[in-house]
């Protein structure tokens, strides 16, 4: 169903309300008040990069890269900027985490004024687009075979075990994965957690289409070549606790 509603962008807006059935979220979708700059940030200029089926950007990619769960959005942001060849889709439900990276992508932030025109930053390719919901109402609408990496950095640990059904790396969300990643794509998943990185590990381990790539511990324990560091590894340094980095290669 399309709700429409008008904005101060002086446009209407056909935004998306939940109609069908969908998948139980347990995180956090709003946080604190997201403060007016980036509130118009996500009325303005969400609408320009959002995620739309068949994705387009604004180069022609050599590849495509998924983030999932991108956060506050610096490592998304920074490979975009890295890598200029490769187009990104990030998908994020937490609405103040989606309005940070629209921060970091425009340049724009907190008590700024809004340019009449919101737009790229000029030393900025036009390659990220964003889905703010559920990554798992999106995969439906990626086509197999057609990712060449995926991103799951920090994902909640849920470490109860009353709670281990909430995990993200899970067998239906690696199936998935497994299905849009190209044969030799990379499935990329950080934790900080110690039961998070044996759940990981005996899930991937126990999925057929995937191999592990580390050869020795340094493969997983420092951070990869093309790392950009993210909020909550920051927090974790700071709290004292080692991150792995575990890279699983799709090969069948
Ligand atoms: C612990 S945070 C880590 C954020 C970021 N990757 C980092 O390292 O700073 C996990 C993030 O995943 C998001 N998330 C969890 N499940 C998701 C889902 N099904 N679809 C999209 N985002 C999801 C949460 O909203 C949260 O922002």
């Amino acid at each position: 169903m399309l709700a429409k509603h008008n904005n101060h962008c002086g446009e209407h807006n056909g935004v998306e309300t939940s109609a069908g059935s969908k998948p139980k979220f347990y995180g956090r979708r709003k946080g604190r008040k997201v403060r007016k700059a980036k509130t118009s940030l996500l009325e303005c200029f969400l609408p320009k990069v959002k995620f739309a089926s068949p994705v387009k950007f604004g180069i022609e990619p050599k590849d495509i890269y998924l983030e999932i769960g991108f956060g506050d959005g610096q490592h998304l942001a920074g490979q975009a900027l890295k890598k200029p060849e490769i187009g990104f889709i990030g998908a994020e439900v937490f609405q103040n985490g989606v309005a940070n990276l629209l921060s970091l992508i425009t340049g724009i932030k907190e008590g700024s004024n809004l340019p009449e025109n919101i737009t790229l930053t000029t030393d900025r390719v036009d390659n990220i687009r964003v889905w703010d919901d559920d990554v798992r109402l999106l995969f439906a609408q990626i086509p197999d075979n057609s990712i060449s990496k995926v991103f799951v950095l920090f994902p909640d640990p849920w470490p109860k075990k009353r709670h281990a059904d909430r995990r993200f790396i899970n067998p239906d969300n690696l199936k998935e994965i497994s299905r849009i990643l190209k044969i030799g794509g990379i499935l990329r998943v950080a934790t900080d957690h110690k039961v998070y990185k044996g759940w990981t590990l005996r899930q991937l381990n126990a999925f057929p289409d995937f191999e592990w790539t580390a050869k020795t511990s340094d493969d997983w324990r420092k951070e990869p070549s093309d790392w950009v560091k993210t909020k909550y590894q920051q927090k974790a340094i700071r709290e004292g606790r080692r991150a792995v980095f575990l890279d699983y290669k799709k090969i069948k």
